[in-house]
């Protein structure tokens, strides 16, 4: 059984990548996990300068999911090359059939030179598959989302991005929170993404009935987990519909069912974000339940399943 796919020139060892934030810098969680096994892992958001986040409290769980306003604490782009790297790059070794982890950054700023300055950085370091540009976090007063809810915004940081990221793929990152998604991808895609990633979370709200605040530090936060997972379906559908470039599906995925439905609606490959909350091992043993499912299913190779799905018998 062959589980490996591509997303574009990039050759995964199954398709099971980490989500960005949920996974620390990766090195947090080798001594749980053995990280050889997953497809990737996408490191928490890098800025330009350590960013100490948004005040406590900042997850509140919420029925089928999570409410999140972390609002992007990171060590800056410098320390995470000097730091945890070199550490993550320690721990990771190609396998027998020629597979490396994919360490994925994921890139934020406030500015476009800001995304531009941290590619900058991160260019020089060796260690790294490729850049997820997030555009896409609801849960800082400046940048992320200001870029993925317009088209025009979109394309500027993207293109930017672009000419900076010289040595590696650029993926991006889109937000859920908008009209139109399609308009947004395409956007990104003209402006030379190499793959998007469906999606960041949803903006919401939860309310402490006693003090009759916000349950978070915040006003909103992103919700995540189960709850979202047929919505942001729904997105890759559209998305995969209307662009050429490869799609990574994200929200909500928990068991190795919902791996195969992000695939059967196009996606090239999955992030698993939440579930880790749960379960620090969740998509190592996402891994092993793919493996299970497919042996149990006859599927030889899980990349055949990809756009497998038909509108029409609905
Ligand atoms: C606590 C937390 C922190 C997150 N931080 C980031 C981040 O730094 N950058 C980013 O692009 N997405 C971030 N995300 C979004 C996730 O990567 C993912 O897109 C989202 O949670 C949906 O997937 P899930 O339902 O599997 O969690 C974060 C999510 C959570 C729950």
């Amino acid at each position: 059984m062959d589980l490996s796919v591509s997303v574009g020139t990039l050759s995964l060892r199954n398709p099971v990548i980490a989500a960005s934030g949920t996974f620390g810098y990766g090195v947090e969680f080798a001594e749980l996990v053995d990280l050889n096994r997953l497809g990737g892992l996408v490191v928490k958001g890098l800025s330009r300068e350590p960013m100490e986040g948004a005040p406590p409290p900042r997850l509140c769980e919420t029925a089928g999911g999570m409410l999140n306003a972390v609002g992007l604490q990171n060590i800056g782009v410098r320390a995470f090359v000097a730091e945890k790297l070199p550490a993550l790059r320690r721990l990771l070794r190609e396998d027998a059939q020629g597979f490396t982890t994919a360490v994925v950054a994921n890139v934020f700023g406030y500015r476009v030179e800001d995304y531009v300055e941290v590619i900058r950085v991160l260019e020089d370091a060796e260690g790294l598959a490729a850049y997820e540009l997030n555009i896409s976090c609801p849960n800082t007063n400046r940048g992320g989302l200001e870029y993925g809810t317009d088209p025009a915004a979109t394309a500027e940081v993207v293109a930017a991005a672009r000419r900076a990221a010289t040595r590696r793929p650029l993926w991006v990152k889109l937000s859920p929170n908008v009209t139109d998604i399609a308009c947004i991808a395409r956007a990104a895609e003209e402006a030379g993404a190499d793959a998007l990633t469906v999606a960041n979370t949803w903006v919401g709200m939860a309310v402490d009935v006693e003090s009759r605040r916000s349950r978070l530090g915040r006003l909103t936060g992103g919700l995540s987990g189960p709850a979202i997972k047929p919505l942001t379906l729904r997105l890759v559908y559209q998305v995969v519909r209307v662009v050429r470039v490869p799609v990574l599906g994200v929200g909500g995925i928990q068991k190795p069912e919902d791996v195969i439905e992000y695939i059967l609606v196009g996606a090239h490959a999955v992030q698993v974000g939440t579930a880790h909350f749960l379960d620090p091992r969740a998509s190592v043993r996402l891994v092993k339940g793919l493996e299970n499912l497919c042996l149990r299913k006859n599927i030889n190779r899980i990349r055949d399943l990809r756009g497998e799905f038909s509108p029409e018998k609905c």
